[in-house]
């Protein structure tokens, strides 16, 4: 479709607005009024005309939510009202001489109070100037803390643009960005595919989340944000209830928990619904926060130090349950990890039954001098995964022996290795140890990496228990005769099986690299890897040094390829993965010109012009070569806006020009 200029802008307006709007219905009021397929066509579009008419630019564009793939170092960023804590209560009676105080110390007007859930995350700061979201800084110390804002931009319950006209001109809204329990459950399980430990509680997940230095992650993790609290100069409103209220009819989105109540009776309630009912919520909360509703008793009541005097949290207490651990059973991952999984005697916790928790790995173990036959405290950690918090010693019998961790893998029986600054102990026997081989089969056809979609994890089990496929590389000689005697198996199953195995090869070099399970290389690390690298050859071929130049590859994933390439067995199933088909090497650019031939060129910043993924096309089309580090062979640095300072220092002091984009252009026409 061509449009003229004016419609074009007024298309590109019309579609940041729709996708706005139904960003909100879905995110904020969890009523989409629109499929998903409907709004993936709409995103779509807006994608493409941005990226034909780059002068309509905008930072705010619901676009920005899928996360740029900028690095970024955080900026220290003074908050204009300081960020405080709350003091924390766990009684009525810690209740009551709160609300005593505040009767007294206006006496006798009459109080109302907001009663809000304490969302279990962690706290941001949301700055708008003229509707627009113009910073994002977390906490910090509470005077300065770190700009976050391209990772916050990717949270979709967080307003870019407000909606209505009768918002402050600039004022700050204050929430806490948190982790869902589903988001949660996702990451962790991706995390522990790829041997990378995982986060402890949602709350962890979060603030972890927040400080990741590729917005494209974040974009990928499911953080949500609910908000809490308005500051401003010339407040428009006389209470804090009346602020959120209409703080949702800008856009924000605030619980529908809260509650405005007159009475501390009815605080009493408020806590001991939610104390039940919480177990029911998405995400986790540890309490309640009592907020004096009105703004003007709320000054006159004002601060300590570190806290306002006209709130207060009360925190929950944790669901805990009693009872026996019968035995302990050890899991061997995909990469070697090893679990210790209890057994215990089922149990009534926060709504479901519990039979199995974490023991997490030697240390925890040793450090609750847990025994089998003891009487355990089970707590939800993160209310999802039960975990063993504690053991009542006074009920253990008095003969019953420490538990000893087991010193051999229990599938294989190799020697287990712990290494330094890791919790879990490791079957280091990665290419014999069955359960080892058998999830790296499981991970090499799953959905993100190699897709063979016509296999599931059973089918793969039984080929394996069966002793029909014995590594990853065998997948590629299956023939039908091998199938159809299988339980379950028919001729139709067979061939799909087939048909899925030999799609796979179409699949980018990019997967195929996380696909091949090295330990630490997760999907985006291996996108920047294969994007690097360009075949797995080279890849082989890479010194340590070399390997450490690319981006995200720390001194843990560069050790881990090496010892990869090390084995022999690796090195024999790539030679048969060639030989079968599969994609070991980056498609090639086409060159339309020479223009660049020769040079080395990083790329670094934002862009108006064209993306950044763009001008690496563009950069390969004309014959150059992309690099991820300034170095002396770098021949210029193609430089954006927001360039990371340490960049920008590297190319001054090694003499590399920084050229802008407008001349990186006229240099090619
Ligand atoms: S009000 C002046 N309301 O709890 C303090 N905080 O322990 C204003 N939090 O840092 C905080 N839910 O991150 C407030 N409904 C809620 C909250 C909440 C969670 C967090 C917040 C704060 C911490 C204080």
């Amino acid at each position: 479709m061509d449009l003229s200029m004016n419609q074009q802008e007024q298309r590109i307006r019309e579609l940041r607005e729709i996708l706005n709007k139904q960003n909100y219905n879905y995110y904020v009021l969890n009523n989409p009024s629109i499929s998903d397929y409907e709004f993936d066509q709409l995103l779509n579009e807006l994608k493409e005309l941005e990226a034909r008419y780059p002068e309509y630019y905008d930072e705010n564009s619901p676009t920005a939510r899928v996360g740029s793939d900028i690095q970024q170092e955080f900026e220290q960023v003074e908050h204009t009202y300081p960020m405080l804590s709350l003091g924390n209560t766990y009684s009525q009676e810690e209740l009551r001489e709160f609300d005593s105080r505040l009767q007294k110390e206006l006496a006798g007007e009459s109080i109302q109070y907001d009663c809000e859930l304490k969302f279990d995350g962690t706290a941001i700061s949301l700055v708008y100037r003229d509707g627009r979201l113009i910073q994002a800084v977390t906490r910090g110390d509470g005077t300065r803390g770190d700009d976050v804002t391209m990772n916050v931009r990717t949270v979709k319950s967080v307003p870019l643009v407000l909606q209505g006209n009768d918002y402050p001109p600039f004022f700050e809204m204050r929430g806490e960005i948190y982790m869902p329990h589903v988001s949660f459950k996702r990451l962790n399980a991706e995390r522990e595919e790829i041997g990378e430990s995982p986060f402890a509680n949602p709350r962890n997940a979060a603030a972890g989340t927040l400080k990741q230095q590729n917005p494209q992650i974040v974009a990928h993790r499911g953080l949500e944000c609910f908000v809490y609290g308005l500051y401003c100069d010339d407040f428009p409103f006389d209470s804090h209830y009346e602020a959120l209220q209409k703080a949702k009819e800008w856009g924000f989105r605030v619980s529908d928990a809260m509650k405005r109540v007159s009475s501390l009776n009815e605080v009493f309630e408020y806590i001991a619904y939610w104390n039940t009912h919480r177990a029911t919520l998405p995400y986790d909360t540890d309490g309640v926060v009592i907020k004096l509703d009105n703004y003007r008793q709320q000054e006159q009541i004002g601060f300590t130090a570190k806290a306002p005097r006209w709130a207060v949290a009360y925190k929950f207490k944790a669901e805990r349950a009693v009872t026996r651990l019968k035995s302990v059973d050890f899991q061997v991952g995909r990469t070697g990890a090893i679990t210790p999984v209890a057994n215990l005697e089922p149990v009534r916790l926060a709504g479901t039954i519990v039979k199995r928790a974490s023991l997490h790995n030697a240390e925890q173990i040793a450090l609750l001098d847990i025994r089998i036959g003891d009487m355990v405290y089970v707590e939800k950690g993160g209310e999802i995964i039960p975990k063993i918090t504690g053991v009542d010693y006074n009920q253990r019998d008095l003969f019953v022996q420490p538990l000893e961790y087991i010193t051999h893998c229990p599938a294989c029986g190799t020697l287990l290795v712990k290494e330094e600054g890791e919790a879990k102990h490791y079957c280091p026997n990665a290419t014999h140890c069955p359960p080892q081989i058998l999830g790296r089969i499981i991970h090499f056809i799953s959905r993100k990496a190699m897709n063979i979609d016509g296999l599931g994890e059973e089918t793969v089990e039984l080929l394996y228990n069966n002793g029909i496929i014995k590594d990853i590389a065998d997948l590629y000689t299956l023939k039908k005769e091998d199938l159809i005697p299988l339980e379950r198996l028919g001729d139709r199953s067979a061939q799909r099986i087939l048909d899925s195995v030999s799609e796979s090869l179409k699949v980018p070099f990019s997967r195929v690299l996380f696909a091949i399970g090295i330990r630490y290389v997760g999907e985006t690390t291996a996108k920047k890897i294969a994007h690097a690298v360009q075949s797995i050859d080279s890849l082989r071929q890479a010194t340590k040094e070399e390997l450490l130049e690319i981006d995200e590859v720390g001194e843990k994933i560069a050790n881990s390829i090496l010892s990869f390439f090390h084995d022999e067995i690796n090195l024999q199933i790539i030679e048969r993965l060639r030989k079968a088909g599969v994609s070991l090497e980056a498609k090639k650019a086409i060159v339309k010109s020479e223009k660049l031939f020769g040079k080395t060129i990083v790329i670094s910043g934002v862009f108006t012009q064209h993306s950044r993924e763009e001008y690496k096309t563009i950069v390969e089309e004309n014959g150059g070569r992309i690099a991820t580090s300034i170095s002396s062979k770098t021949t210029f640095v193609l430089a954006g806006e927001n360039m990371g300072p340490s960049k920008k220092e590297k190319a001054i002091k090694l003499g590399v020009p920084l050229i802008d984009e407008l001349q990186f252009l006229s240099m090619l026409s």
